[in-house]
């Protein structure tokens, strides 16, 4: 049967070396498990199929092991030692293969590790792993609107079948958990942050709760995103007579209040609230004079009798042609550091903009330390060629989590601040923003799954590699084929660069009108002017690029000494964030000892030209990888390349006409 990439990661093909499938089924003779919880079966049923499938052969649930060995044993014990309720030991006991943890979550996640280590042809003699989650919140962002369409969705309409809910279940969205807690993922947010009041209606709620019921065998909790204005909205229509949305406004609050309790008589473990407010024209405490932290508090409040957090999102800027939007969220939000309740966590995206393929870190990482601030990523591909661009993104998470913010000095990575340890706090979070859709394949680009995956598996871990993350995915969705793996492997992880390269090289940025697909550097009008495209690279006769230093927005000044100055001095600031911090002369020498005119032009040509070296190198391992997954990755190859080609293009001409100078 043809491989249509349902399966994901989670394939259970047989093993084919038959000495190590040998080995495997002797330590694996039986399933023994010491609690019955949703959870526990949710474990057992998964290593019941994986083994049934990589072993070829059913493997026995038992209650409790006994005298037995030989088999696994599912072990929920308080007293295991691991860091934390979610985390997990697996190791050889009395001849079994052990899985304990403190809680069934941790032994699901336990379940999925040791079938990960098989999958990926690991040993089991000997065998230890320990792992415990570091961030706790762990959760994908769905854009997806009540009318089944997805913002920024480029894999089919939304999974949630809203017309069949709450009655029908598709037996789709027990893989989609499956699929998530594979990897940790435990919490979902199912609406867009472009948030539709129906959401929180009482029809709304049933099939909300009817997606609950499914997800949290899985440990996977279920969110909303707020429309903030929603009392006005939905408690006019309803008679209820609320006529405002101030967050300080008695009658709102208690609209809140009777909203979330009546939630929870729906979902009993909701999870909580995300929420864009007073960014891109949505509503928010400031239409009515109150702040952020005014508008987040009142939410928390409401939530106090429950476990729900309140998730506000750090991403606002305003229409100013003067300003610069680089700075709006610190200066938004820096100012209201330790106004926040405990139970909100407030959500930044990776860079100061806006998902570019390449931003430096926001500079309101450690800038907040009385905050927790989660982490949000963009897994959908925006700005990043959509489903037709292979772009593996976990080199561009990576490069932010490992960025050094030094506020407590040399060490203070992103990730820090992220997991809490820099500043102390509990309350962590990391958010992506989802990929998935209708598809069959789930992600549309075959290979994009990956990027669902990465995410996931750093959300747990953010010390995991890209590298070592791109061979566990291809090992366990296309080939164990050694050469494949290495060439499979070696091409996720350039692709993120290839694709800066032609797209935006350099710190070029947003070189796109509203759709984010085409190539539209010229684009100069729109209602705001921090629509258009030339707000961002500030192309003219003399260079390219957005001074932010002293001389032109000074938002280098957000950063920390120690970062500032590896930025703010053209000439030593590292190629990549260049024209990021820069307004550039074209005739300008850089390190390479090119112009910057030249080197820019090689570039663009080294970006297109290094989409035929991925074409050449998956036709190498054709024989190794699925052929119908082989042909389509093949097609959407050979669209990237055409699309680069536009890319280098539309850029060079573009700039050409202000550099006034011949292509290198
Ligand atoms: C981007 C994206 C919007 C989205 C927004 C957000 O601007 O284009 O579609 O709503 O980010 O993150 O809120």
């Amino acid at each position: 049967r043809a491989d249509d990439g349902y399966r994901l990661w989670l394939k259970y093909d047989p093993i084919a070396n038959a000495s190590q499938r040998d080995a495997y089924a002797r330590a694996m003779q039986f399933i023994a498990v010491n609690a019955a919880t949703p959870m526990v079966r949710s474990a057992t049923d998964e290593l019941r199929m994986g083994l049934q499938g990589l072993l070829g052969k059913a493997v026995p649930v038992v209650t409790g092991a006994g005298s037995r060995t030989g088999g696994i044993v599912l072990e929920v014990t308080p007293g295991v030692s691991v860091a934390n309720d979610e985390g997990y030991r697996i190791e050889k006991r009395q001849n079994n293969i052990v899985i304990s943890a403190k809680t069934d979550a941790g032994v699901l996640y336990g379940t999925f590790a040791l079938l990960r280590h098989l999958q990926t042809g690991q040993s089991i003699d000997p065998l230890t792993l320990v792992s415990s989650p570091k961030v706790k919140f762990r959760m994908l962002n769905h854009w997806d609107n009540p009318n089944g369409t997805i913002e920024r969705g480029y894999a089919g309409g939304s999974l949630w079948k809203w017309y069949e809910l709450p009655e029908t279940i598709d037996p789709r969205y027990k893989d989609y958990a499956r699929a998530n807690a594979s990897l940790g993922i435990n919490g979902t947010v199912v609406n867009n942050v472009n948030a539709s009041p129906r959401l929180l209606t009482g029809e709304y709620l049933q099939k909300v709760a009817a997606l609950a019921n499914v997800f949290r065998p899985y440990g996977i909790k279920v969110y909303l995103s707020v429309y903030f204005a929603a009392p006005k909205t939905l408690g006019g229509r309803t008679g209820a007579g609320v006529k405002t949305s101030d967050p300080l406004d008695p009658q709102v609050r208690k609209w809140w209040a009777d909203k979330i309790k009546e939630i929870h008589r729906y979902i009993p473990d909701f999870g909580g609230f995300l929420v864009k407010a007073n960014s891109e024209g949505e509503p928010g405490p400031q239409d009515y004079g109150r702040t952020h932290a005014d508008g987040a508090n009142m939410l928390a409040e409401a939530m106090k009798p429950y476990n729900g957090i309140v998730i506000w999102r750090a991403f606002v800027y305003k229409a100013d042609p003067k300003a610069d939007r680089f700075k709006a969220a610190y200066e938004e939000f820096t100012p209201l550091d330790g106004q926040f309740d405990p139970k909100v966590i407030v959500q930044v995206k990776n860079g100061p903009i806006d998902f570019q393929p390449r931003e430096p870190f926001s500079p309101l990482f450690g800038n907040m330390p009385k905050t927790p601030l989660g982490m949000e990523f963009q897994l959908t591909q925006e700005y990043l060629g959509f489903a037709t661009h292979l772009v593996y993104e976990a080199p561009l998470f990576k490069e932010c989590l490992d960025s050094d913010t030094y506020v407590k000095g040399k060490g203070s990575t992103v990730a820090k601040v992220v997991d809490g340890s820099l500043h102390g706090y509990t309350q962590t979070l990391m958010a992506g923003v989802a990929n998935t859709g209708t598809d069959r394949n789930w992600t549309g680009h075959p290979l994009a799954q990956a990027n669902w995956y990465a995410f996931g598996r750093l959300a747990w871990d953010h010390t995991l590699s890209s590298e070592g993350l791109a061979d566990e995915w291809v090992k366990m969705t296309l080939t164990r084929e050694p050469s494949a793996v290495k060439r499979i492997t070696t091409m996720l992880l350039k692709s993120r660069d290839i694709y800066v390269d032609y797209n935006t090289p350099m710190g070029l940025s947003r070189p796109w009108a509203g759709v984010h697909f085409a190539p539209e550097p010229w684009q100069d009008k729109s209602p705001r002017p921090d629509w258009t495209a030339v707000y961002y690279h500030r192309a003219d006769s003399v260079g390219v690029g957005f001074d932010r230093t002293a001389s032109g927005s000074n938002a280098l000044a957000q950063y920390q000494p120690e970062v500032r100055r590896q930025w703010e001095n053209p000439q030593t600031c590292p190629l990549p964030y260049l024209l990021w911090f820069h307004h550039v002369p074209w005739g300008q020498k850089l390190s390479t000892g090119r112009t910057l005119w030249d080197e820019l032009c090689t570039r663009f040509y080294t970006g297109a030209d290094s989409v035929q070296w991925m074409q050449r190198e998956w036709a190498q391992v054709k024989p190794a990888v699925d052929p119908v997954l082989h042909a389509d990755v093949a097609g959407r190859l050979a669209t990237q390349h055409r699309e680069a080609i536009w890319w280098r293009d539309a850029w060079v001409l573009y700039l050409q006409e202000y550099a006034r100078k011949p292509i290198p």
